[in-house]
């Protein structure tokens, strides 16, 4: 092989397309870059064409949500100038977006006065937002709608003011809406009400039967006395007028003695007493059930709460079963000031629960005790039942919280109760007593001399 200069790569060869002195290895390398170019471009376009779907998918995305909304909404640029608008605009003024776009969102309002108006508020406030304002715009009809709007201004993503964006609702809808949840609200209200009477009913129910009970007794011994005196007003009539037809004296105390005269005189007093007693008393469960008819009044007076308790629980167990003990440890008194319906029927409401929970017991019971000190009153109702579960405890003065079958309880006693207890100043808990049982404890401002006690 002959020497030969290298020709420089620049030298043409002569041939056509052909640089002299480029080897084979320099074309190799040359095809290999192109290759890797290639297959770069070849990734950037698949790049490339997964970024258009994703970015096609979201503006389908936006554009769905933007056509679904029922409000209006105009996109709008810093003159005001209409860009964009969503279907429920188009269909609000019957226009299309070609016709929209450009010109003025001031000219969707109704009149003059709402377009100054609405210039103020926009673009016043074009940094800021505005909520809620209430102007008319001019329907597809012609008419005018008032439109609450709310405007919010729009930035690019280096915080620059790009414009606002304006949506709005009709206000009819809104009064629509509105009127729809004031009806669901009343017929809410409504139902609740009705609820609120059948449990008072169901308790006026027990409480007829505990009072039935309670007038029975003292009206079948008035009844009894009466027919005493009634023979005996027959037998002194039939003496007075042996007396008055002058009989002689041996024949009026042979009367005497035949018509056991002496021992009707004997037999009167405690007759006669007797049967006060038992109207004092008919008089007294009358006064009750006048009180208890008065549980709506907000009655602020002075009463005796042992009093109260002591006639609640004649009036539930009385009219329930003989096996049911109740203790009771009270002061003589305990002063209290509000309603004694009120309180009547939350301490009714408790021993009705204790009786309802001690139900399925051979020896149910049930103590209430009661405390006064330092100013307060604490009642105290144990009973020897399951107890509350303890994921329950925190449901039981909710309203309609019962653990009880239909018909049986409303699950109002204690939300009632709650509410009765705390506007008379004090407070209803509940826990479970370590020794087994619910134990209800209401806690009460005692007063003396008619003034809430001071420590
Ligand atoms: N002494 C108690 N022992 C066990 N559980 C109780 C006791 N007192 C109340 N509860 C529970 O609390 C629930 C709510 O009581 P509440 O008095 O509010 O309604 P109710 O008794 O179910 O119905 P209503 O009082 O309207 O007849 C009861 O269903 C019961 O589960
Ligand atoms: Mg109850």
């Amino acid at each position: 092989m002959t020497d030969q200069p290298k020709p420089s790569p620049l030298q043409h060869t002569g041939h056509p397309g052909e640089l002299v002195g480029v080897g084979e290895d320099v074309w190799m390398d040359v095809i290999h870059k192109m290759d890797e170019v290639y297959s770069d471009l070849l990734q950037y376009e698949v790049a490339l064409e997964q970024k258009n779907a994703k970015l096609e998918e979201s503006q389908q995305f936006i554009l769905s949500v933007l056509t679904s909304m029922s409000d209006i909404l105009v996109v709008c640029d810093r003159n005001g100038l209409i860009e964009d608008v969503n279907r429920s605009l188009l269909d609000f003024t019957g226009r299309s977006l070609d016709e929209l776009r450009g010109t003025s969102v001031f000219d969707l309002f109704a009149d003059e006065v709402a377009r100054t108006q609405a210039r103020h508020l926009l673009t016043l406030y074009g940094e800021a937002s505005v909520h809620d304002c209430e102007l008319p715009l001019r329907a597809r009809d012609g008419s005018t709608v008032p439109v609450s709007l709310n405007c919010t201004p729009r930035y690019n993503a280096v915080g620059k003011s790009l414009g606002m964006v304006v949506t709005g609702r009709p206000v009819g809808e809104l009064r629509r809406a509105y009127q729809a949840l004031r009806q669901a609200h009343e017929d809410l209200k409504r139902t609740q009400q009705q609820l609120l009477h059948s449990e008072k009913m169901a308790s006026l129910g027990r409480l007829v039967a505990g009072v039935a009970h309670e007038l029975n007794n003292p009206i079948s011994f008035i009844l009894g006395n009466v027919h005493a005196l009634q023979r005996y007003a027959g037998r002194l009539g039939q003496y007075l007028a042996a007396l008055h037809a002058g009989e002689s004296a041996a024949r009026l105390a042979e009367l005497r003695a035949e018509l056991r005269i002496d021992r009707i005189l004997a037999d009167l007093p405690p007759l006669i007493e007797g049967t006060i007693e038992g109207a004092e008393r008919t008089r007294d469960i009358v006064d009750g059930l006048k009180r208890f008819s008065a549980i709506d009044r907000d009655e602020q007076q002075p009463f005796n709460l042992a009093e109260v308790i002591e006639r609640a629980v004649r009036w539930v167990c009385k009219a329930t079963r003989e096996s049911f003990r109740v203790r009771m440890t009270l002061p003589a008194e305990i002063p209290v000031r509000g309603s004694p319906g009120q309180m009547q029927q939350v301490m009714m409401n408790l021993v009705q629960n204790a009786w309802d929970a001690t139900a399925e017991l051979p020896e149910p019971w049930l103590d209430i005790e009661a405390r006064v000190e330092g100013g307060r009153a604490t009642i105290r109702f144990h009973d020897n039942g399951p107890g509350v579960a303890e994921h329950h405890l925190a449901h039981i003065f909710d309203p309609f919280f019962t653990t009880k079958v239909v018909g049986k309880g409303t699950g109002l006693g204690l939300s009632i109760s709650y509410g009765i207890v705390e506007r008379h100043g004090g407070q209803l808990s509940a826990r479970n007593h370590p020794a087994g049982g619910a134990e209800l404890v209401i806690e009460l401002p005692v007063e003396r001399g008619g003034q809430p006690a001071a420590d």
